[in-house]
């Protein structure tokens, strides 16, 4: 799993209140002889003998705290003797250097200990379920249901104060460079982006509903018909889709929206954004611009368009290298049109027939037939197709791929795409194992632009846009747009870092013959069009300014730069991933008054084939 790194430097300013002097994270040598009043949560207490040791732990560090041989008076002892995990308790005393060979260099206050003169409990606790550590062995159901304890392990106190550090920073930046921070409505007209609608049913007009917003993304617009020119919000999203490791049924965005703008004006702006983040919150200097890669060449490059650039291996093309080989795979594929590409496992002429097929498999997922591989020694090519590569295109194909001795070249025959994703998914196999064990630290930032503007919907055979129909596309490629529309690409583009899309944008269509024009193709008529979208639609006949923008995804930005393996961990309270909040049981049941009023009824679920009848 990737290291966790600290949120900045150490908070250190005057948190006195009326019941405390000083945080858990403050004290240090030059403290000493101070009388002191700390509040927190035990972290340990431990009794050798009648010298106690107690860990006192709030949201800034932990203290220690300790009486001395023979010099505690017995109300005191009996105190501390009465301490529990998680207890709240106040400690006043005075601020001690710790005895020779007795600091702890791992511990900001380290150097110092409280010598207790009263202990007061505050609030008992609970024997908590789990220890609060962050090395727990807690099942995460059970870390959800008691958040709050889970919540208390300096580890995603950390990951919550990293957080709250990109949002202030994001503030700050978006700021200084002139947007306006502004809120869009959420309870919003149900408009379907791509995933499904929450759902709020109104009271007041039966049977009609407001949904809860999957992105702010024609607010925004709307805005900058009226004229706001630079807009931003860290707006919440709300998606009823099928839930993966990386997605929560809701997310938070750092959305923007500017006029007047072109790609490269989105791209400074994000570059500067991030490169602030990465230096206020990380300390970490990010090289720009970051790099730009059409969506074409970067499948041919690397099989994927969110490709994990800390892994240097690109896929190679080898069919020039093979074509009119006598070898039927590879002669006969390319006679027939199909691409014969590769890509190189260095040092993968050692891996054991079992490892190598195990990478067979990921192609194959992917849905290619099989992975040839050759390894490559100092005579050429040795293969598991025998010799009937001829020699010279053997060497042809090491020249192609940059392939060195102990190496394998796992090889793919397939029409061009098939060929590239079933590359990208072993390319993205090894570049999870070489990242496993990369030091932390190494930031690969990607803009994947000038994606398709479709796509064939697999369920349905029709057309439909690949992001949202609102996405400009090309200008040179406009005049296909009726006669090869798959063949059109869009000013549309995400960021990528390390194999994540940390944010996706595009250039907008403000013009409505274009986006008539795109409405046509995608098939939807003009009776739908009003009803979904007429409000939008009346807005941009009155003036709409050439825009554009983007959304970063806030808590995967987060989960990234704090190295955190689960988004579940940069949200304070998440679902899980069938969508359960575990803490405070939602969804559940409404009351009857409530549905009633809500003109609801609930309708038995559908018997599915093998469940039967359901309970009665
Ligand atoms: P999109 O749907 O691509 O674009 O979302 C933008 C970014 O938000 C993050 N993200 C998510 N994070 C966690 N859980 C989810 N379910 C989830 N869905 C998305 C990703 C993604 O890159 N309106 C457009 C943006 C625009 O065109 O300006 C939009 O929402 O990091």
């Amino acid at each position: 799993m990737a290291e966790e790194r600290g949120a900045g430097a150490p908070v250190r300013t005057d948190r006195s209140t009326a019941l405390r002097t000083h945080t858990c994270g403050e004290l240090r040598g030059s403290d000493e002889g101070r009388t002191v009043t700390l509040t927190g949560w035990v972290n340990r207490v431990r009794d050798h003998g009648g010298v106690y040791f107690l860990d006192l732990r709030d949201r800034y560090g932990v203290t220690q705290v300790v009486t001395r041989p023979g010099e505690a008076a017995a109300e005191l002892l009996e105190s501390l003797a009465a301490l529990r995990p998680e207890f709240v308790v106040q400690v006043s005393g005075r601020v001690a250097r710790r005895p020779e060979g007795m600091v702890n260099p791992d511990r900001p206050t380290g150097e110092v200990e409280v010598v207790a003169e009263r202990v007061e409990t505050l609030a008992p606790s609970e024997v908590p379920p789990f220890v609060i550590e962050d090395e727990t062995n807690a099942g995460e159901d059970l870390r959800l249901e008691y958040r709050y304890l889970d919540l208390r392990r300096p580890r995603l106190q950390r990951i919550i104060g990293m957080r709250h550090q990109v949002t202030m920073t994001t503030r700050r930046h978006l700021d200084g460079e002139g947007f306006l921070e502004i809120e869009t409505p959420t309870l919003v007209k149900p408009t379907p982006e791509g995933a499904r609608d929450y759902l709020v049913p109104s009271r007041e007009y039966p049977g009609r509903f407001y949904a809860l917003p999957q992105s702010p993304q024609l607010y925004k617009q709307i805005l900058m018909v009226a004229g706001m020119d630079r807009y931003f919000q860290i707006a919440r999203c709300l998606r009823d889709e099928d839930l993966r490791a990386d997605r929560q049924p809701e997310h938070t965005q750092i959305d923007i929206e500017m006029s007047f703008v072109d790609e490269e004006d989105v791209y400074g702006l994000v570059e500067r954004l991030v490169a602030r983040l990465f230096t206020d919150v990380l300390g970490v200097g990010l090289e720009l611009p970051f790099p730009r890669l059409d969506y074409d060449e970067c499948l041919d490059r690397f099989g994927s368009d969110k490709p994990d650039l800390r892994f240097e291996g690109e896929i190679a093309d080898f069919t020039a290298a093979v074509a009119g080989s006598e070898f039927q795979l590879f002669g006969a594929a390319v006679e027939q049109g199909q691409c014969v590409k590769g890509l190189v496992v260095p040092g993968g002429g050692a891996l054991s027939r079992k490892e190598a097929d195990a990478l067979e498999e990921e192609v194959k997922l992917a849905g290619a037939k099989g992975l040839a591989r050759a390894k490559v020694t100092a005579q050429g090519l040795e293969t598991g197709f025998g010799n009937r590569l001829e020699p010279d295109r053997a060497q042809g194909m090491i020249a192609a791929c940059g392939a060195r001795e102990g190496d394998l070249i796992g090889v793919v025959v397939a029409e061009r795409m098939k060929a590239n994703r079933a590359l990208g998914r072993l390319r993205a196999c090894l570049a999870a194992r070489a990242a496993a064990g990369a030091a932390p630290g190494d930031y690969r930032f990607l803009w994947v632009r000038h994606f398709p503007l479709f796509e064939r919907d697999e369920e349905t055979g029709r057309i439909a846009p690949a992001h949202h129909m609102f996405t400009m596309p090309l200008a040179e490629d406009l005049p296909r747009l009726e006669s090869d529309p798959l063949a059109v690409r869009a000013q549309l583009y995400d960021l990528v870092m390390n194999g994540v899309e940390l944010g996706s944008g595009s250039i907008r269509i403000h013009r409505r013959d274009i986006q008539e024009r795109v409405m046509k193709v995608i098939g939807l008529d003009g009776e739908t069009l009003e009803r979904r979208f007429g409000f939008m639609l009346k807005a941009f006949q009155y003036g709409a300014p050439p825009h554009g923008g983007i959304a970063l995804g806030l808590d995967r930005l987060v989960m990234q730069m704090a190295g955190s393996a689960s988004i579940r961990d940069t949200i304070a309270f998440p679902k899980t991933t069938s969508a359960l909040s575990l803490m405070d049981g939602a969804p559940s049941e409404a009351d009857p008054a409530d549905l009633e009023e809500l003109h609801i009824r609930i309708a038995p679920r559908a018997a599915r084939p093998q469940e039967g009848p359901g309970p009665p």
